[in-house]
């Protein structure tokens, strides 16, 4: 999706201020200053668009989005259904969401609206309608972006309303066909728990049945579906009208919804990006977390997504909301254009005076107009992307290393009873992840559905769900010449979280076989030697058996003391490495950095970087390099290259000085 610009802007909500004239006109005036370009107009509009059932009022949004395009000043316009209006839900109480524990939810609050109801697609839809057919007079509206952040941040995201369960057995009876079948794929033998009758069925909720993972993850996959059936429902109601593309928000790794299935509705991906940034001193574990992030994002589609919403100074949500240091406003945004964005946005434009949010940072304070530091660091992001717009604009990140993140694999891992209760699919991933960060490689995350061909690497950590014909695509895979790496707990359960029997589905392909899985406890830890240093193993040791792959570690201690820790195996054209354990992160680094070289993959700048150092590659007409530096100090980075730097032209060779929090965009020469 392609602008033209680099956009810069942000939810900003006059509908707060139609009573203050002066606070409109100083804000198109600001806006300029801050070379804003787009506001997203809408967003929890509802009852200020739609007074009463069917009186809608949208002169004010009119006159707004024609008077911001004036000003050079693009519209993304929302649709208002993250917030109902108070004659909404009175009227038609089924339009409210049912709770796990079988209480309908009162009115108030956001995204808490029933995905099912009729009456609420009814009344979405009118709306959706009616604002589409109203954009057509007006040029400044550039894109769609659905509700907000659906699935909402305060619940599990699921309804569990008569109507949901209804739908959900109709989901169940097109998927199994027959309660033979579904009883089958559950395992309800267990316990006595077949099912006789359709009705029978119910989602999981802490008072009834939430122990039978087949049910769990079934519901879990329903739950997306049926909101993605919503966001929909909500595109064709627009499409009606308009041929704009369409977002929704995306938040961070929002275990209640696939993200990867939800994309493939929209034209261009785009997310909520809020790090805690100063929670440590060490910033390093939250810029991997954000980059991981920004790179997901980039991914679902391989192309530049959108940063939609990160806030310009403070959050209000976190115990502790500590304000952004100098540099680390510039160095945040740019971290998401480093990794594909096109975009940087904000939540918000301006505090509003009242209610959950009139502490949660802005470009705007309460007081002060454009005299702050937050104004004045956002206007020097927005000077920025002018500034580098046209190198940054038909540039994107093109890896030749995929890790494998996959929401399915993520419900059952951490659904599963054993062997440990508080497996965690996230953090592991992203010990993984880090080691490619720390290294200054690009990656893509992508779900086990993705094609794989052309990636030289692929890592699958903690991968314990195979669905269909995953086994048979990494066979392949690494026969025509990939490196696949993937570690302990893999390839248990097929799709229905049912245990693979017999051998591991990548038992030739990995050269291995697994017998038992140790989940030690404290006083029980235990190391390996790899390339002459010991390393800590962490809570989770696997006990594997070679069969045909090669031992590059072993175990040190206990019974299994000998036995293979890492394994490598050469398959076809290719080879596959087996972690059996968990590791302590600097093993990780070593063990990846080892198998990027191996595969003739070098981080853009061909050097060893610093601690909180990283870099992002953007291929383009010419190459960009992001490098950033995450640390509250300067840094030297040394390196055989020349290069550029974008914005001041300045030429660079050898060594290469970075202030705190700084980002260098550098291109080779
Ligand atoms: C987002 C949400 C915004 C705003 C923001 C505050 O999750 O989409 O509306 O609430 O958080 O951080």
């Amino acid at each position: 999706m392609e602008f033209g610009r680099m956009l810069h802007g942000g939810d900003y909500n006059p509908e707060q201020w139609l009573d203050r004239p002066d606070i409109l006109d100083e804000d198109i005036r600001l806006m300029k200053e801050a070379h804003i370009n787009c506001v997203t107009l809408g967003v929890f509009s509802w009852s200020v668009l739609e007074q009463s059932e069917g009186a809608f009022c949208f002169e004010w949004l009119e006159e707004m989005i024609d008077r911001l395009y004036r000003e050079g000043i693009f519209t993304i316009l929302a649709t208002p259904t993250g917030g109902m209006p108070h004659w909404l839900t009175e009227k038609y109480p089924e339009v409210r969401q049912v709770q796990a524990d079988g209480r309908r939810k009162l009115p108030g609050k956001r995204h808490n609206f029933c995905y099912t109801s009729p009456k609420m697609r009814e009344m979405s839809g009118k709306i959706d309608r009616k604002l589409a057919q109203m954009s057509l007079r007006h040029e400044g509206i550039i894109m769609w972006h659905i509700s907000n952040e659906m699935g909402g941040n305060f619940s599990d995201g699921a309804c569990h309303c008569e109507q949901c369960q209804e739908a959900f057995r109709e989901w169940l009876k097109k998927k199994y066909k027959t309660l033979e079948a579904l009883n089958r794929a559950w395992w309800t033998v267990f316990w006595s728990h077949v099912y006789t009758d359709w009705t029978q069925i119910h989602s999981p909720v802490p008072h009834g049945e939430n122990l039978l993972h087949g049910l769990n993850l079934d519901w879990r996959r329903f739950v997306t579906c049926q909101m993605t059936e919503f966001l929909k429902w909500e595109i064709a109601s627009l499409r009606e009208y308009s041929s704009l593309p369409v977002t929704t928000n995306f938040m961070y790794f929002f275990k209640n919804l696939d993200y990867y299935k939800m994309q493939k509705e929209l034209d261009v991906v785009s997310w909520d990006s809020y790090p805690f940034w100063h929670k440590e001193k060490d910033e390093t574990s939250m810029a991997v977390k954000a980059a991981a992030c920004h790179t997901m994002m980039r991914s679902m589609k391989k192309e530049p997504f959108m940063l939609m919403e990160s806030t310009p100074s403070v959050i209000n949500w976190r115990i502790n909301n500590p304000v952004k240091r100098p540099g680390m406003h510039m160095l945040s945004s740019m971290q998401a254009v480093a990794h594909g964005s096109d975009t940087v946005q904000y939540f918000q434009w301006r505090k509003g005076r009242g209610s959950f949010e009139k502490f949660h940072g802005a470009v705007l304070d309460h007081k002060n107009g454009g005299s702050t530091r937050t104004f004045r660091d956002v206007a020097g992001v927005g000077e920025r992307l002018a500034k580098t717009e046209g190198l940054i604009l038909k540039s994107c990140n093109k890896p030749e290393i995929a890790m494998i993140f996959d929401w399915e694999n993520w419900w059952a891992v951490e659904d599963a009873t054993g062997p440990r209760l508080d497996m965690d699919y996230k953090k592991t991933f992203l010990q993984h992840y880090r080691a490619f960060w720390e290294a200054g490689l690009d990656v893509d995350i992508v779900s086990m559905d993705y094609e794989l061909t052309g990636y030289r690497i692929v890592a699958a950590p903690l991968n314990y769900l195979y669905r269909k014909g995953y086994a048979e695509k990494i066979e392949k895979y690494v026969r025509e010449g990939g490196t696949y790496i993937t570690t302990y707990w893999s390839g248990i359960v097929d799709e229905n979280d049912l245990c693979f029997t017999g051998e591991h589905p990548l038992e030739k392909v990995l050269g291995i076989c697994q017998e038992e899985i140790d989940a030690p406890g404290e006083e029980f830890g235990n190391s390996i030697t790899f390339h002459g240093k010991v390393y800590q193993t962490g809570n989770l040791c696997e006990v594997i058996h070679s069969k045909g792959a090669q031992t590059i570690s072993a175990y040190l201690e206990d019974f299994y003391a000998g036995a293979p820790a890492v394994t490598e195996n050469c398959y076809g054209g290719g080879k596959a490495y087996y972690l059996a354990a968990e590791f302590e992160q600097g093993f990780l680094n070593d063990f990846y950095r080892g198998r990027a070289l191996e595969a003739g993959i070098e981080n853009p700048l061909r050097t060893h970087l610093p601690y909180g150092v990283t870099t992002a590659l953007r291929k383009g007409e010419k190459d960009l390099i992001f490098l950033q530096n995450f640390n509250d100090s300067r840094v030297l980075v040394e390196t055989p290259g020349r290069y550029e730097e974008a914005d001041s032209k300045m030429i660079m060779s050898g060594e290469i000085w970075l202030n705190p929090f700084e980002c260098k965009i550098l291109t080779e020469v």
